[in-house]
């Protein structure tokens, strides 16, 4: 027995492949009433941060209706900080559409996300976008994606996926290759669904088993729990039982159920197994807990929630500049914030410290805490934050730390290079092979504490061409004394007063400092230097233009255009322990300490 009715899939696509578009276009070509106006809604209160980077943060969940069938389209985050939260996205649905740019091809970052779906057994589709393109070779990138989907240990199911070939920016696509064939429809990408997803087992007779996956928050209603009915049916004045992470229960009366429509939210009276639904009325609901009848209490196993391993102090500002831009710049106020934060991320903790200005927030890695940082600024927040810190713990009276395994694809060149960076780093090689066309596949379980400052390193080692994801391992004993590496540092341009951080690539020597191409050095400039053994800041008291010369030193200095302007994550690395970021609406300074 199936819910025919119902189709749950979760969309996959390096940025910029045209995912937005694509399910833009989806909802638009079907029978979901208002589709037009959520849409035009929708593009207002974008997250403007999300368009900025390019990546898709927050996961989202679109329904469309194809010919009576509900299709739930759940957008999937692609960076491995968030890998929990892809995991258990892929937990709640039966499919995935995997979206390829028909000329870019495969890109490495798709691989992350696409290794989870097929671990989890889903049947994919590809969707072989941006087929108007000149430039497009579709018959090429269907071959890529072959060959990484053999990569990735395909089963035989899974490597027969339908291709459609598509065009989301103009609305058509089609199953034929050859653009001149495009259709302006994007009916064969709803029938591929319809046809090769399989539609959710209808087991709504039995005791209800519904698991939340993702939270959300609302100031009316509170606490929401998003995930699957996966067995049996809830409906609104149920009483039901909720299984805690920790093995204890709690009964409640389901208060409110909100099923999705198009890009929107509806109360509904009643949800059966296969349905993505929220629910509220529980308070204090967690990923992971399963939602039971009363007299029949049966978890589902557990979900994988990502352990913090990084931890920053936030603060208040309290440099002099403070108050002069941000709106909201008190303790209140920012404690107020981190706590609804906490609301809806589960991989986030916020601890009081001893001054009540100041807060240690733990979060799964760099990029995960920076889009806190971003977005409360840009939400019109002050304060400060310090260096981050891996978070140590005592297991059996022994003193550990973090360790990440590192996957690193790479064109077999740099491998020297990444291999003595991070053993440098104290990372242990635990797995090469080739991967064909000169490309190098290298697992690394590296000390979380080695891998902080590395992300510029790696992508100045491989120019670019190198792809590096992590996820946490586990706490192992913690390895004694200073991880070293290559140096870091930023200049600071003190002429401005603006503090743009640029990047260098070392300093070898007191004076000598070797600059990726790309970095302007000037007069003015202060050059600070962080490694974990020795701080050292040098002022570049006359720089000189030069052609050719990678190198700068106190009086001379090769100057590349366009300087690369570092992103927060990035500012991050290159900290000194006695430094903090001021962090406003209007910029981000490196300042010294006056703590
Ligand atoms: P993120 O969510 O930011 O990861 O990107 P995305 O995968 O959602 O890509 P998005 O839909 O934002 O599209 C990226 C860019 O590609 C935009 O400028 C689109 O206008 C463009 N684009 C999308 N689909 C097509 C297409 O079919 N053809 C062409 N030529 N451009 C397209």
């Amino acid at each position: 027995n199936f819910r025919k009715d119902i189709r749950n899939v979760a969309i996959i696509a390096h940025v910029d492949h045209g995912k937005t578009t694509l399910v833009d276009e989806l909802l638009k070509q079907s029978d979901t009433l208002d589709s037009h106006t959520q849409l035009a809604e929708r593009a207002m209160d974008s997250n403007a941060l999300e368009k900025e980077r390019g990546i898709t943060i927050l996961a989202k969940n679109t329904a469309v209706s194809y010919k009576g069938t509900r299709i739930n389209i759940m957008d999937t985050p692609g960076h491995a900080d968030f890998g929990g939260e892809v995991e258990r996205i892929m937990k709640m649905v039966d499919g995935v559409v995997l979206v390829v740019d028909a000329y870019e091809g495969t890109m490495p970052q798709t691989r992350f996300v696409l290794k989870k779906a097929l671990e989890q057994d889903l049947i994919p589709i590809v969707v072989v976008n941006k087929i108007d393109k000149p430039s497009a070779r579709p018959e090429e990138v269907v071959d890529e994606v072959l060959e990484l989907f053999i990569e990735l240990g395909a089963d035989d199911d899974q490597l027969e996926f339908p291709v459609v070939y598509a065009s989301a920016i103009n609305g058509t696509s089609s199953l034929s290759d050859n653009p001149a064939d495009q259709q302006p429809t994007m009916e064969p990408i709803f029938e591929s669904i319809l046809e090769h997803i399989p539609a959710p087992v209808d087991n709504s007779e039995e005791p209800l088993q519904f698991q939340v996956s993702l939270l959300d928050y609302n100031d009316y209603v509170g606490r929401i729990g998003i995930g699957r009915v996966f067995r049996g049916t809830i409906k609104v004045g149920d009483q039901v039982t909720l299984s805690k992470l920790d093995g204890t229960t709690k009964n409640f009366r389901v208060t409110k159920l909100f099923g999705f429509f198009g890009l929107q939210r509806q109360e509904i009276q009643e949800a059966k197994a296969g349905d993505l639904i929220a629910v509220s009325g529980m308070e204090d609901i967690f990923v992971g807990e399963t939602v039971t009848p009363t007299d029949a209490v049966e978890p589902l196993p557990v979900l994988h929630i990502d352990e913090p391993t990084l931890q920053m102090t936030f603060l208040v500002n309290n440099s002099p500049f403070a108050g002069r831009e941000g709106k909201w710049i008190t303790a209140r106020k920012v404690e107020e914030r981190l706590m609804a934060e906490l609301q809806t991320d589960v991989s986030l903790r916020v601890e009081e410290t001893d001054s009540p200005d100041r807060w240690t927030v733990s979060g799964r890695g760099e990029l995960h805490l920076s889009i806190l940082i971003e977005t409360m600024r840009r939400e019109g927040y002050e304060l400060q934050v310090s260096r981050p810190e891996v978070i140590e713990r005592e297991i059996d009276g022994v003193k550990c730390e973090p360790f990440e395994r590192v996957q690193i694809d790479t064109p077999e060149e740099y491998q020297g290079s990444i291999i003595q960076a991070l053993s440098e780093r104290k990372g242990e090689m635990l797995d090469m092979t080739s991967t064909g066309n000169g490309q190098m596949r290298l697992i690394f379980l590296v000390p979380a504490r080695g891998l902080i400052g590395f992300t510029t390193d790696f992508m100045s080692m491989t120019r670019g061409y190198g792809i590096m994801n992590h996820t946490f391992d586990q706490y192992m004993p913690m390895i004694q004394g200073n991880i070293g590496g290559r140096h870091h540092g930023a200049l600071v341009s003190i002429d401005t007063g603006k503090a743009t951080t640029y990047s260098i690539m070392s300093i070898e020597e007191r004076g000598t400092v070797f600059v990726n191409p790309g970095t302007e050095v000037y007069e003015g400039m202060i050059v600070g230097e962080n490694s974990r053994d020795n701080d050292l800041t040098v002022n570049i008291t006359k720089a000189k233009q030069m052609t050719n010369v990678r190198s700068a030193t106190k009086d001379q200095t090769s100057v590349i255009k366009t300087p690369k302007i570092l992103t927060l994550e990035e500012s991050l690395e290159f900290m000194a322990d006695d430094e903090y970021l001021e962090v406003t609406p209007e910029s981000i300074r490196l300042r010294k300490q006056i703590l």
